[in-house]
C-alpha cells in the first residue's frame, strides 16, 4: 500500500530541505522524496508544510496510577493531534517507573494502546525519593531512553553526582528538573511583583538558577552529559549559555508557555496557569526567545502535564502544578516565535524534530528515503480557536482556552499509518 503526500512544502532540517516536493510512503517507510510522485492513495498538502513527525522528549502520560488524568492511549492520541509521532514519558507515575519490570510494562502498554511511538524515561532514584540509585543498566536493557526524577530534583549533590556517573556509563542522558526545593517549599508561583500583589507564596528564580548551576558543575565533575528540562528564567538561560561557551556537553529545552505568557496570566486563568517551574516575567520571556534564537536552548518540549478538572478547580495554592501542551505546541511556536521573527519556520521545525531526537538518540526527527514514515502535515496559516473540549487528551488544564491561533495540524502519519486527520 502506498500513499503520496503531494504539493506540500517539505521541510526537513536534517537534509537542509525546504522545497515543494512530494513524499511517497511505501508500507511503514519513506520510499522517495521528489517531484511528481504517484501513489495508490493521495494526500493533498497544497499550502501545507510536510515535515518529520514532531518529537517531544518531555510528557506525562500518567500510566500507571493516575489514569484519570491521562493514559498512554489518550496521551498518544493528543500527541498525534498535535503532529507528534515520538514522545518520551516521565516516570513520576504510581508506582514510579524505577525498575526494568515497570519499563517493560510501560512498553507493553505503549505497543498495545498507543498510536504513535511512546518511549519511557526511567527514574534516577528508587521511588523517586532521592536516596538510592536505580539499576540503570537494567533500565536501559528494558528499553528506557533517559534517566530522570522529573517532578522533583535530587536534593543530595552526592547522589546526583553518582546518578550522573552511572547514567553516563550506561549511555543514558540525565534529564534535570532543576529546582532547589530547600529555598522555598510551598511556593505556588513566581516570586515577584505579582506574587506580592496576589498574596501568594513565591518561588524565586534563584531556585532554578542555583539548581541549573549545581547540576552542570556536578555533570562536569562526573564527566557526564546533562539535559536541563523546562528552562524558564533569564538567569537559567545565561548559565546554560556560559556552560556551552566552556564547551560542556549541556543541552536544554523550554516549553511554549514560557515564551507565550508571564505570571500576569495567573489572575485571568488561575490554576490553569500554574505549573512548575512557574510562569515568569517579561524579561524572562525575552531571554527565552533570545536563547531559542541563538541556539542556547536546544529544543522545544511541552511538559504536557494533565490533571483532572476536579483537581485543578480549587484554590490556587492547593491546585497541582502542570498544564497540557501537546495540542497547542506547534501553533504557539508559529505565533510566538515565527510570526515575531524570533526563528524561521524551518528552525521551528528543527527545534521540534531533529534536535530533540538527537539529544536522546531517538530514531526519529528526519525525513529520509528508507527511514520510518513518521510525518506531520500542517497548514502554517490556518486559523483556529483553542477548545479544550475538542482535545484528544483527557486534560482540560490549559491557559490557552479560547485563544485564536494560527498553525493547524492536518495529518499525522506514524510508521506509514494515518494516525490523525483533521
Ligand atoms: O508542572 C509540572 N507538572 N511540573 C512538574 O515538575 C511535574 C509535572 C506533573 O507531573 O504534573
Ligand atoms: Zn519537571
Ligand atoms: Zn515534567
Amino acid at each position: 500500500m502506498s500513499i503520496v503526500v503531494k504539493n506540500g512544502r517539505v521541510i526537513d532540517p536534517a537534509s537542509e530541505t525546504s522545497a515543494k516536493l512530494d513524499v511517497l510512503i511505501e508500507g511503514d517507510r519513506i520510499g522517495r522524496i521528489a517531484e511528481n510522485l504517484q501513489g495508490e492513495e493521495t494526500i493533498d498538502a497544497t499550502g501545507c508544510v510536510v515535515c518529520p513527525g514532531f518529537v517531544d522528549i518531555h510528557v506525562h502520560f500518567r500510566e500507571p496510577g493516575f489514569e484519570s488524568k491521562e493514559n498512554i492511549a489518550t496521551g498518544s492520541r493528543a500527541a498525534a493531534h498535535g503532529g507528534f509521532t515520538s514522545v518520551v514519558t516521565m516516570p513520576n507515575t504510581n508506582p514510579p517507573i524505577d525498575n526494568g519490570g515497570m519499563v517493560e510494562l510501560h512498553n507493553r502498554s505503549a505497543r498495545e494502546t498507543a498510536c504513535i511511538k511512546v518511549w519511557p524515561a526511567a527514574a534516577a532514584t528508587k521511588g523517586r525519593e532521592g536516596a538510592e540509585m536505580t539499576e540503570m543498566a537494567d533500565l536501559k536493557s528494558a528499553g528506557a531512553v533517559a534517566i530522570t526524577d522529573d517532578g522533583s530534583d535530587i536534593p543530595s549533590s552526592w547522589v546526583m553526582r553518582r546518578v550522573l556517573e552511572y547514567a553516563n556509563m550506561v549511555g543514558l542522558t540525565y534529564l534535570s528538573h532543576a529546582e532547589d526545593h530547600t529555598l522555598m517549599e510551598d511556593g505556588a508561583m513566581n516570586e515577584g511583583f505579582n506574587s506580592t500583589r496576589l498574596g501568594l507564596p513565591g518561588m524565586p528564580k534563584a531556585m532554578e538558577e542555583i539548581a541549573i548551576d549545581r547540576v552542570i558543575r556536578l555533570a562536569e565533575l562526573a564527566g557526564a552529559r546533562v539535559h536541563i528540562c523546562h528552562v524558564s528564567s533569564e538567569g537559567g538561560v545565561d548559565i546554560v549559555r556560559r556552560a556551552k561557551g566552556r564547551g560542556l556537553p549541556v543541552t536544554c529545552e523550554t516549553a511554549p508557555h514560557y515564551w507565550t505568557l508571564t505570571d500576569d496570566a495567573i489572575e485571568r486563568f488561575g490554576p490553569n496557569a500554574k505549573m512548575n517551574p512557574p510562569l515568569r516575567e517579561f524579561g524572562d520571556v525575552q531571554a527565552i526567545k533570545a536563547g531559542l534564537a541563538d541556539g542556547t536552548i536546544d529544543c522545544i518540549a511541552t511538559d504536557h502535564a494533565p490533571h483532572t478538572v476536579t483537581e485543578k478547580n480549587v484554590e490556587f495554592q492547593l491546585a497541582p502544578f502542570g498544564i497540557i501542551g501537546l495540542e497547542t505546541s506547534l501553533a504557539l511556536g508559529i505565533m510566538g516565535l515565527v510570526k515575531q521573527g524570533v526563528v524561521t519556520l524551518e528552525r521551528l521545525v528543527d527545534l521540534m524534530t531533529r534536535r530533540p531526537a538527537r539529544i536522546l538518540g531517538l530514531p526519529a526527527g528526519e525525513l529520509r528515503e528508507g527511514g520510518p514514515a513518521d510525518i506531520a502535515v500542517f497548514d502554517p496559516a490556518a486559523e483556529w480557536t483553542v477548545e479544550p473540549d475538542a482535545f484528544a487528551s483527557k486534560g482540560r488544564n490549559t491557559p490557552f482556552a479560547g485563544m485564536h491561533l494560527r498553525g493547524l495540524v492536518k495529518t499525522t502519519i506514524c510508521d506509514g499509518v494515518i494516525v490523525y486527520q483533521a
